[in-house]
């Protein structure tokens, strides 16, 4: 049977293999597994690629949101607005520091956070603003920068799924006044186990975050703050500056994937990923939104295609935040993107006729057989507001 993935890793390291073992091979001789020189070239190269002042590793994308918040003085009676379609992390982060979290719908188009559900959320206890670009594409950063500065709200890019992606013209992880990147394996660039980064322009904001980073100390066994080890193993930069080589190939890829996707998919049946003019995503995943979805995911996997669902249950549903009181259908769209929600592999190994095989799958599924065909499935309205 034609066997399509969600990822292929092995073939990836394939390409990489003999860079990667050399520079694993120069840590070890060094035996400098922490704060060796790999970290702070990996951040060098990072900062001018994505056109920020500072790149600073952490240990995950996750201690990127955290460290950032902590930053940013976020605590006790602070209100941060987030989306409630996310990845856990972006919302658990707010919570760990004491802080409440408020969930905003989406916007139906983009899977974003709508920015106009923003401004109703303000009180007089917001601190900040959390963008997500989910799936790799482009909050709208232009008009929720705008909303920040004119409520003096800190603004955080939750980047971790959307390095490379550009909003007119300008890297993602360069709007906010701190952004977060995760090197999580199955992240665009993906290391060799957890990582992450946060991004800055602000000398003072940039310097905090080093120092919280490493216990808050200021200088050897001197604490200036609380702090925590964030720290991103030398191993981990190293294999990552060999990754970074291939980073930009691997989007060409993906966006020639979704591409494809997006001419061969019939959308009367599906409604394919809108990308709105000045967004260039890099889908880390390329997202549908279908009709009777489990059936549809049920199926592919008969045939031999991973599908995945991000994600089934919005965060203000969870039970971990009950104490916050929201309700089904309080955040109609996202709750509705949750039940249709569906991604198809979009990974750079992937060849055309995978993408032929899991398109021509899905047509089955919906009773199309030939061009023209009405099919049984139905598109998913989507009520763009961009
Ligand atoms: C949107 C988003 N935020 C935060 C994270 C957390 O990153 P990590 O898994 O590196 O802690 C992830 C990834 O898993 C993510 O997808």
């Amino acid at each position: 049977m034609h066997k399509v993935g969600m990822l292929d890793l092995k073939a990836e390291y394939e390409l990489i293999r003999d860079d990667v073992q050399a520079v694993v091979e120069t840590v070890l001789e060094s035996q400098q597994h922490i704060n060796g020189p790999a970290v702070a070239e990996f951040e060098t190269e990072m900062a001018d690629r994505l056109g920020v002042k500072h790149a600073i590793a952490v240990s995950s994308g996750t201690d990127s949101l955290l460290c950032s918040m902590m930053a940013l003085d976020i605590g006790y009676v602070d209100e941060v607005i987030l989306p409630s379609f996310t990845f856990f992390a972006t919302a658990g982060s707010v919570a760990r520091l004491g802080a409440t979290p408020v969930f905003v719908d989406i916007d139906s188009a983009t899977f974003n956070i709508d920015p106009a559900s923003i401004e109703q959320a303000i009180t007089e206890r917001t601190r900040a603003i959390i963008v997500v670009h989910l799936f790799g594409q482009c909050a709208d950063m232009d008009v929720i920068r705008d909303l920040a500065t004119h409520n003096g709200l800190a603004l955080i890019e939750d980047a971790a799924q959307a390095i490379g992606a550009t909003y007119r013209g300008q890297q993602i992880g360069s709007w906010g006044d701190t952004a977060c990147l995760s090197f999580y394996p199955t992240k665009n660039l993906g290391g060799f186990g957890e990582g992450g980064m946060i991004l800055a322009n602000d000398e003072d904001l940039a310097a905090l975050v080093r120092q919280l980073r490493n216990h808050g100390e200021s200088e050897r066994y001197i604490h200036q703050r609380v702090g925590g080890n964030f720290r991103l193993d030398t191993m981990k930069a190293a294999i990552l500056r060999v990754k970074l080589q291939n980073l930009d190939e691997f989007t060409r890829r993906r966006r020639h994937n979704a591409a494809l996707y997006n001419k061969l998919l019939d959308d009367s049946v599906v409604t394919a990923p809108y990308v709105p003019e000045h967004h260039e995503p890099v889908y880390h995943q390329y997202s549908l939104l279908c009709d009777r979805r489990d059936d549809l995911q049920e199926f592919l996997q008969r045939h031999g295609i991973a599908t995945g669902v991000y994600y089934a249950v919005p965060l203000h549903l969870q039970k971990c935040f009950a104490s916050l009181a929201y309700k089904p259908g309080a955040l109609p769209v996202t709750e509705q993107t949750c039940a249709n929600i569906l991604s198809l592999p979009c990974h750079p190994m992937l060849a055309d006729n995978d993408i032929h095989y899991v398109v021509s799958r899905i047509h089955e599924f919906y009773g199309i057989t030939k061009p023209g065909d009405r099919g049984s499935g139905k598109a998913i309205e989507k009520t763009a507001k961009t």
